[in-house]
């Protein structure tokens, strides 16, 4: 039979160390806010419902955390009392009696769901109380995991702890798993002589033994469960994301010949055999088809890229651009909110925003769509198999046809018929001769100044 589950995230802590006007909740990894993160981690690990503990800027943080289908309830901890005072603010929450509660935190956002399966596991074997730990060189700061022939005995906050308990190198990472149908037992059991006089959740090892509660440990890796409390740990934490997601896409089939120079963000999706050269950027909201090239130095953003296309090298596509299949974007071309047809070509140069672009036209090298009067924004259609010569502009609202042809160097203001050729620029002269005569007068003025000086 499965059980249910409560997951409880806290996020009431504001980050002072971030030295910043928003909590550290808010900040992003990957382009997502921490605590996000851990509620999209917690929901899609089988729990039924999620309870996320706020303070400062609360109603923020319960935005940025409201992912869709995730049963989500924001509980306030007005006064920040310590870790077990922050899980009952989620008392209510508590009380409706699950089989699991698991406790995260809004600044540990690289846990990962099978870590958190492990200890849901442990509790279904009879265990009250499993802390989720972690091996350290480093452990100043942590709690220490105490253990006495592989036994959980207590947790010891850093400053509570005596120096021979300092020298423990088991630490806590803060997450933790207990059974539900006695959180409150052992919640309300929680004193705060310590220290810091706070209430620390940590003591419910403690209290958990004493009611004759069986107490674990399930080891993470460190990079796992690493928290922020700066911006260091935050592009540390940033690091360790971008390894982890881009060996995944490897081993989904993507090519990156650099890595380590690609960003992805939180929801990239990239098909295989896409090639994904050096220096590339991904903002949020990109999907990409399969066996797609995106060449060096390109920025990339709400962009849907279909299969067999080509973008870059430096290029920049923006919000809404959509590329259909064995499309191209070239080098030093910006594309925005434009609809790219299949086999479309635009090379060089180009700016193509609030656009449609038909199957397989070809728009030549500096053609710029003039969306923008300095008010409104309009939109320009570009038909199928059109041709667009270099050096264009294209000053919406206009439409240029199927099949039609634009000349070099024109500006367009009138649509453009199915067929039809449009050039719209001065005439060509040809003044037979003259080139010598200008000459001549130049090089009498050089002489001029020579002799005046
Ligand atoms: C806590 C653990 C420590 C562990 C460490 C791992 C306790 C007493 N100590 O210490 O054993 O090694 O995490 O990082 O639990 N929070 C609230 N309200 C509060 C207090 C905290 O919401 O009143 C939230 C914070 O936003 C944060 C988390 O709880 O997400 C941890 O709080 P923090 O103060 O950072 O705990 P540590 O002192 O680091
Ligand atoms: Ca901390």
């Amino acid at each position: 039979m499965s059980r249910s589950a409560l997951a409880i995230v806290l996020a009431a802590g504001d980050g002072t160390r971030m030295k910043s006007s928003k909590t550290k909740m808010l900040h992003d990894v990957a382009g997502r806010p921490m605590a996000a993160h851990v509620v999209d981690t917690v929901s899609r690990s089988g729990v039924d419902a999620v309870a996320l503990v706020v303070g400062r800027d609360g109603d923020k943080v319960a935005a940025a955390c409201a992912l869709p289908g995730v049963a989500l309830e924001a509980f306030e901890q007005t006064e920040r009392l310590g870790t077990a005072h922050a899980v009952l603010a989620a008392r209510e929450a508590l009380a409706r009696g699950y089989d699991d509660v698991i406790v995260t935190y809004g600044d540990t956002p690289l846990v990962t769901g099978e870590t958190l399966a492990r200890a849901r596991a442990a509790l279904a074997e009879g265990y009250d109380v499993v802390v989720i730990g972690f091996e350290t060189a480093e452990p100043a700061g942590y709690g220490r995991l105490l253990t006495r022939d592989g036994a959980l005995y207590a947790i010891r906050e850093e400053k509570d702890a005596s120096a021979e308990e300092r020298k423990v190198t088991l630490c806590n990472s803060g997450l933790m798993a207990f059974n539900g149908r006695r959180a409150l037992e052992f919640l309300d059991a929680i004193g705060n002589d310590n220290a810091k006089r706070e209430f620390y959740l940590t003591d419910i090892v403690e209290v958990a033994l004493s009611k004759g509660g069986r107490a674990g440990v399930v080891m993470a890796d460190a990079d796992e469960v690493l928290g922020c409390n700066n911006r260091a740990e935050l592009s540390e934490l940033e690091r360790i994301w971008q390894t982890r997601r881009r060996r995944a896409l490897m081993l989904d089939g993507v090519t990156m010949i650099a890595p380590e120079t690609v960003f992805l963000c939180h929801d990239t999706v990239i098909g295989a055999d896409c090639v994904i050269e050096p220096n590339v950027v991904f903002g949020p909201g990109v999907e990409i088809g399969e066996s797609v090239v995106i060449h060096a130095f390109s920025h990339i953003e709400g962009a849907r890229i279909a299969a067999g296309s080509t973008v870059g090298p430096f290029a920049r596509l923006r919000p809404g651009a959509v590329l259909h299949e064995n499309a191209k974007v070239g080098n030093f071309c910006e594309v925005k909110n434009g609809d790219i047809g299949p086999g479309a070509k635009i090379n060089h140069l180009s700016y193509i925003g609030d656009a449609t672009v038909g199957a397989r036209a070809n728009i030549g090298a500096g053609t710029i769509t003039c969306n923008y009067d300095g008010v409104n924004k309009f939109r320009t259609e570009i038909g199928a198999d059109s041709f667009v010569g270099s050096n264009s502009s294209l000053v919406a609202p206009v439409s240029i046809g199927a099949q039609a042809y634009v000349g070099s160097g024109s500006v367009i203001t009138r649509d453009v018929p199915d067929n039809a050729l449009a050039i719209a620029r001065g005439r060509q002269e040809i003044k037979e001769g003259r080139a010598e005569l200008l000459r001549a007068r130049s090089l009498a003025i050089k002489a001029a100044r020579k002799g005046s000086k």
